[in-house]
């Protein structure tokens, strides 16, 4: 589904990304793991198309580039910062996306309808962004993401600034999308909800410093806990770096 090839992102001498090697098979869930800086939105907007790598190349859905006009409407971006109109209403938003994403689906407004059911916002379809919680607005986000029935959803720290109970639940949908055959990539913070995913990468200074999935991890690291197994992965390496100085 997605087959990264020595991919390389420089600002100026600053590599963000580093040679990265990944074949990201189809209908997983795929985490992408790293402390602040480590590469992950850099890594993300490459893939989407919107910076081009300096070197190595993607390969999305088999045989496209993230540049060709295909790819757009099969995948669906829920960006890190907050995207979406606050002076527009959940569903004239769903709608807008849907648009943009150039759905010329006539069942639009039923899909739009499924989405606000599936991500609980009937009873905020119709009010203003701009009145809603952070919580709301997450969740109107995921949904403006997915009108366009995208095969692979992209989701920046979906769950960042959202309370435990409603990551639980964001975390059911990603599971409901991927048993619906939806590829999903997504980064979080929140290292030890990744457990949810079918495979893991950690990524630091733009290279892997692990992955698999996380029962693989967690049994290596000897930890029962994700976040135990990132944060000794990422010693474990600070420890060798400093041996080999
Ligand atoms: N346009 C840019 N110009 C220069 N440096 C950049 C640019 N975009 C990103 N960087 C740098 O590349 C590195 C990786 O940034 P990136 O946003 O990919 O990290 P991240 O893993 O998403 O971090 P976070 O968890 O904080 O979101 C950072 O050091 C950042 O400052
Ligand atoms: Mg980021």
């Amino acid at each position: 589904m997605l087959i990264l090839n020595q991919v390389t992102k420089q600002f100026g001498k600053f590599m963000a990304v580093d040679h990265l090697e990944l074949n990201i098979p189809e209908g997983l869930i795929f985490g992408l793991l790293g402390p602040n800086g480590a590469g992950k939105t850099t890594l993300l907007r490459m893939v989407m198309g919107l910076i081009r790598p300096t070197s190595g190349s993607i390969t999305l859905f088999d045989r496209y580039t993230p540049t060709d006009s295909a790819v757009r409407e099969k995948i669906g971006y829920m960006p890190q910062q907050q995207a979406i109109y606050p002076g527009l209403s959940v569903l004239e938003n769903i709608l807008f996306f849907g648009r943009l994403y150039n759905s010329r689906d006539k069942k639009m407004k039923q899909r739009a309808d499924e989405i606000i059911e599936m991500i609980e916002l009937s009873k905020q379809r119709d009010k203003q962004v701009s009145n809603l919680s952070g919580g709301m607005i997450r969740r109107a986000m995921l949904a403006t993401t997915l009108i366009h029935r995208p095969l692979l959803v992209i989701l920046d720290e979906p769950t960042a600034g959202v309370d435990p109970s409603l990551r639980i639940k964001f975390w059911h949908w990603f599971q409901e999308l991927a048993r619906a055959g939806t590829s999903i990539i997504i980064t979080t913070h929140h290292i030890s909800e990744a457990v949810r995913c079918d495979q893991v990468v950690f990524l630091r200074e733009g290279k892997i410093l692990e992955k698999g999935t996380p029962d693989a991890l967690m049994k290596s690291y000897q930890v029962s806990d994700l976040e135990e197994a990132f944060v000794k992965a990422i010693e474990e390496k600070e420890r060798d770096r400093e041996m080999a100085v």
